[in-house]
């Protein structure tokens, strides 16, 4: 078989075969296929598809480049989450704990941010001493000491997907939801959880601008987990506003630690333990504790504590601050109608929170802290946003970003309800 006849095919719109696929996934992952090809056939495949047999037989291909994790010497079900990833996500922060303190095993593997949405690795290194990167014997440990594990995916995971990844991010060929649906799920199905809750966002700080190509997306990732044996369900879930009220790595552990001690904002907790309840329900452990009394009685805050000491972290240690802080003001009195996602992401990203390039690193201290959400009533000149950086020079580029992000009316505007729908196989 060569590199140029399977790229040929769909260029032409047709068909891959499952003995095409197997070939060229194995043999880029081992050389054999260059770059420029794989960039060729990704460009074919964002513009002419692949049907749900190509898909699947894709991520399979993908899962077989590698390892796949075993977790069934641990006596109780597994359950994980993978959010598409939006500004002021930090769910998995306090959702982790929560599932391990009402009864299943959470077993994650997570990314750094690029761009404007940041990553949970980033967030949970503003811990002094937290380790990200620990071998499967370690990550094993953990789950027995704390009930839930959050690390980095080794270099043995899925390794056809690190590769394709890179090379989509700088060929424009990310935005293919067959792309999109089998990475996520190859590393996700080689992780070895037995059941899995998507957090599919839409909007305008979220991958999928509109509900429809998020649900398409949704539908795809489901249908792959459920044809892998994996127990999926999908939620998909506004990201036209920020999540909560902080957005940055520090400054949204401080958050995700409100959570676990029973406070926090309205929507972060809304959306932990729905989440929760939905893993739980995955993982077949209906027995468990409920997750709003987890939070409220401390079991998921010894979980946290327990999870973050595993990983050489010091759960009580003070988190990083930025040294300079701007307020943004209301400009005027009423309803905050709009606080777009996007222009906040961008903001905190300009401010430090997030890289430009893999090899750069975060300002832990950087970010986004919200004093109004949309739907709040405000007074003019009261604080709206505190932007928080180590130097003042990246104020100016931060307060461009959120040029015509917020509007303040006479009455409340229509927005995305949390939860939109909830999608199964
Ligand atoms: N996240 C992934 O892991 N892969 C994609 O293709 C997009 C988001």
């Amino acid at each position: 078989m060569d590199a140029i006849e399977v790229i040929r095919a769909k260029r032409d719109g047709g068909e891959l075969t499952a003995a095409q696929i197997d070939w060229v996934i194995d043999a880029y992952t081992r050389g054999g296929v260059a770059d420029e090809q794989m960039s060729a056939l990704a460009m074919a495949i964002l513009l002419n598809g692949m049907n749900r047999r190509e898909i699947a037989g894709w991520t399979q291909a993908m899962i077989r480049s590698g390892e796949r994790m075993d977790w069934s010497a641990l006596d109780r079900p597994t359950a994980d989450k993978h959010s598409t990833g939006g500004v002021g996500d930090k769910i998995t922060l306090p959702l982790a704990p929560l599932v391990a303190a009402c009864g299943a095993y959470v077993p994650q593997l997570s990314g750094r941010g690029l761009g404007h949405t940041g990553g949970t690795l980033d967030k949970l290194e503003s811990i002094p001493g937290w380790r990200a990167s620990l071998s499967n014997d370690e990550m094993l440990h953990v789950l027995r000491a704390a009930g839930a594990v959050v690390c980095a995916a080794g270099s043995g995971l899925a390794p056809a997907d690190k590769k394709l990844y890179a090379l989509r991010d700088v060929t424009g060929t990310v935005e293919s939801i067959p792309l999109i649906a089998s990475s996520i799920m190859s590393k996700k199905i080689a992780e070895g959880t037995g059941s899995l809750v998507l957090d599919v966002k839409v909007g305008s700080g979220a991958f999928m601008k509109t509900p429809e190509t998020a649900r398409e997306l949704a539908e795809t990732m489901v249908a792959l987990g459920t044809d892998a044996g994996v127990r999926t369900v999908a939620l998909l879930t506004a990201m036209d506003r920020p999540l909560g009220r902080a957005v940055g790595n520090a400054l949204e552990v401080a958050e995700a630690v409100e959570v676990l001690g029973g406070g926090g904002p309205a929507d972060v907790v809304e959306l932990t333990v729905r989440l929760a309840q939905e893993m739980l329900e995955a993982a077949g452990v209906s027995a468990g504790k409920d997750p709003a009394k987890a939070l409220a009685d401390g079991s998921a805050m010894d979980a946290w504590r327990r999870m973050i000491a595993a990983q050489g972290g010091d759960p009580d240690a003070l988190l990083p601050r930025a040294a300079e802080t701007l307020t943004v003001s209301a400009p005027a009195s009423g309803v905050l109608t709009r606080l777009d996602a996007y222009a906040v992401g961008l903001a905190a990203w300009r401010l430090g929170a997030g890289r430009a390039r893999k090899e750069d690193p975060v300002s832990f201290g950087a970010g986004v802290t919200l004093h109004a959400k949309p739907g709040d009533l405000v007074h003019e000149g009261q604080p709206l946003m505190t932007l928080h950086a180590d130097e003042t020079g990246r104020f100016s580029r931060a307060l461009e970003a959120l040029e015509g992000a917020y509007a303040v009316g006479p009455v409340d505007e229509e927005r995305l309800p949390l939860v939109i729908d909830r999608i199964t196989a």
